[in-house]
This record gives structure tokens, C-alpha cells and sequence, in this order.
């Protein structure tokens, strides 16, 4: 039996989406470890998000699976709803999913832009969207949302990512500014190259070409970025709100 106050996270419920995996199951498992009770968002791979709930589990943490997906409105609503049903509250929301389609612009087809938009972006929107309903009566919540440094430096082959990233750095501000009197604090994580299954894919010499532009001379993990977000939603980040924090070896400075 746990003791209230153990943690610095005990009594919250957070909700991680894209949990199954990378960089939002390192979250999941580092706000479980800090007492959350953490409910890890899938959209299919329910076998990589039980495997995230093992983790946290092993680990003395506590969650549930929860299955939908962040650009259908109507299914994150109905999700946000079953979580305050169940719970009574939501207090932390890490807005973690996200896709990358990279192509040269040229080639790049309307439908390649509206589903990155569609995910990255309005997937933020959606969550954003329903949680606070609950945060503002709640007087209390804490939003990370995942942007990258390509955001801010751009990148070649990326523009629709990049512009979706850079939209959820607008959407960060302006929703810290609104709900800063309800004590709702709203910041962004931008990280850099960090290895997980989205960036597997990127060839030596790619890879290469990346480190040799970081200053700290390596890529980042997963756990890099989870301790960062699992700080800004303790109470030691009170009064942070509005800001993006980069966590990228000095790539972009
Ligand atoms: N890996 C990096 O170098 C890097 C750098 C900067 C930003 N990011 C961002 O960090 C976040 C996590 O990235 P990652 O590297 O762990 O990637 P990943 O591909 O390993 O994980 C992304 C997760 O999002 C989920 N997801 C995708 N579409 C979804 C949808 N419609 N609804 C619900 N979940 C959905 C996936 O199932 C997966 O679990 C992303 O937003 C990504 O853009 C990653």
C-alpha cells in the first residue's frame, strides 16, 4: 500500500499518448515511477503498449491501456470523458503522438500534408481541446506537448513535420497565456536526434552527418527527454509555463 506524498507525482492522473513505444513509453514509464497513475494511448500496436504497462508496472508503477486515435475528435473526447469517469480528474496531459512523412517538397501530395497536420498537430488540438474542459474546473493541470528542434532550425525533406511541429509551439503559447489564471501550466519539449523507431531508419551515414553537428558529439534517448517532461509536470515547475525546452546536445542553440 502506498503512502499519499511518497511520490512527487502521487494522486495524479496523467494521460501519455503514443505510449506503446520510443520516446512517449520512456515518458509513461518516468511518470508511473513518479506516482502518476498513467494511462498509456495506443492507436494499434496494443502488444508494444502492454509492454509499456509492463514496464511501468515492474517498475512499482501504476496505468491502463487506452485505445484511440488523436486525430478523430470525437474518439479522444470520448476517452478524455471514460478517463474523469473513472478517475474523477486529469491532471497531466503529454501530447506525445506523432508521425513523420519526409519527401522532397515537390513531390509532396496534399494528402501527405493533411495527415501530418491531422496527427501532429490537430491531434494536439483535440487533447488539448478535452482535457482542459476538466483541468479549468479542476483549477489545476499540467500540458506537455512534443514539438522538435526542426521547428525551430527546419529541415530539408520535412516541411510538412516541421510545420506541424512549429504550429503546436504557437498553439503551446497561446493556450499557456489563456489558462495561466486557472493554474494550468502549458509548455512544449523539442528534442533533437533521438533514437527510437522513427529515426531507425536513417542510414550511417545520416547519421553521421547529424552527430558531427552536436556539440555533446552523440544522439539522445528516450529517457533524456522523458525526465525533462516528467519535471515540468512536478511541482518543482510550478512556475514554468509558455516555454519550449530543447533537449538536443547543443544541436540548435
Ligand atoms: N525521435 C526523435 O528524434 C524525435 C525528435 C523530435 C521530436 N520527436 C517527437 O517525439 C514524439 C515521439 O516520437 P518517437 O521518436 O518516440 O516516435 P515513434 O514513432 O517511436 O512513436 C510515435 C508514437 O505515436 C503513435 N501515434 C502515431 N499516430 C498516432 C495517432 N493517430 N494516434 C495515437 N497515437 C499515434 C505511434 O503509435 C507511436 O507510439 C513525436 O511527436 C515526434 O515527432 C521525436
Amino acid at each position: 500500500m502506498k503512502t499519499p506524498g511518497e511520490k512527487p507525482l502521487d494522486g495524479k492522473i496523467a494521460l501519455v499518448t503514443g505510449g506503446s513505444r520510443g520516446i512517449g513509453r520512456a515518458i509513461a514509464v518516468e511518470l508511473a515511477g513518479a506516482g502518476a497513475f498513467t494511462f498509456v494511448n495506443y492507436v494499434r500496436n496494443k502488444e508494444a503498449a502492454r509492454e509499456t504497462l509492463r514496464i511501468m508496472e515492474n517498475r512499482g508503477g501504476e496505468g491502463s491501456l487506452l485505445s484511440f486515435d488523436v486525430s478523430d475528435s470525437d474518439a479522444v473526447q470520448d476517452a478524455i470523458r471514460g478517463i474523469t469517469e473513472e478517475k474523477g480528474r486529469i491532471d497531466i496531459l503529454i501530447n506525445n503522438a506523432g508521425i513523420t512523412l519526409n519527401g522532397i517538397f515537390v513531390r509532396t501530395k496534399p494528402e501527405v500534408w493533411d495527415s501530418v497536420m491531422d496527427i501532429n498537430l490537430k491531434g494536439v488540438f483535440n487533447c488539448c481541446r478535452s482535457a482542459t474542459r476538466y483541468m479549468m474546473k479542476q483549477r489545476w493541470g499540467r500540458i506537455v506537448n512534443m514539438t522538435s528542434v526542426v521547428a525551430l532550425s527546419g529541415n530539408a525533406g520535412q516541411v510538412c513535420y516541421s510545420a506541424s511541429k512549429a504550429g503546436i509551439i504557437g498553439l503551446t503559447k497561446s493556450l499557456a497565456r489563456e489558462l495561466g489564471p486557472r493554474n494550468i501550466c502549458v509548455n512544449a519539449v523539442a528534442p533533437g536526434f533521438i533514437e527510437t523507431d522513427m529515426t531507425v531508419s536513417i542510414d550511417d551515414a545520416g547519421r553521421g552527418k547529424v552527430i558531427d553537428q552536436i556539440p555533446l558529439g552523440k544522439t539522445g534517448t528516450p529517457d533524456d527527454v522523458a525526465v525533462v517532461v516528467a519535471f515540468l509536470v512536478s511541482g518543482k515547475a510550478d512556475y514554468i509555463t509558455g516555454q519550449v525546452i530543447h533537449v538536443n546536445g547543443g544541436l540548435y542553440m
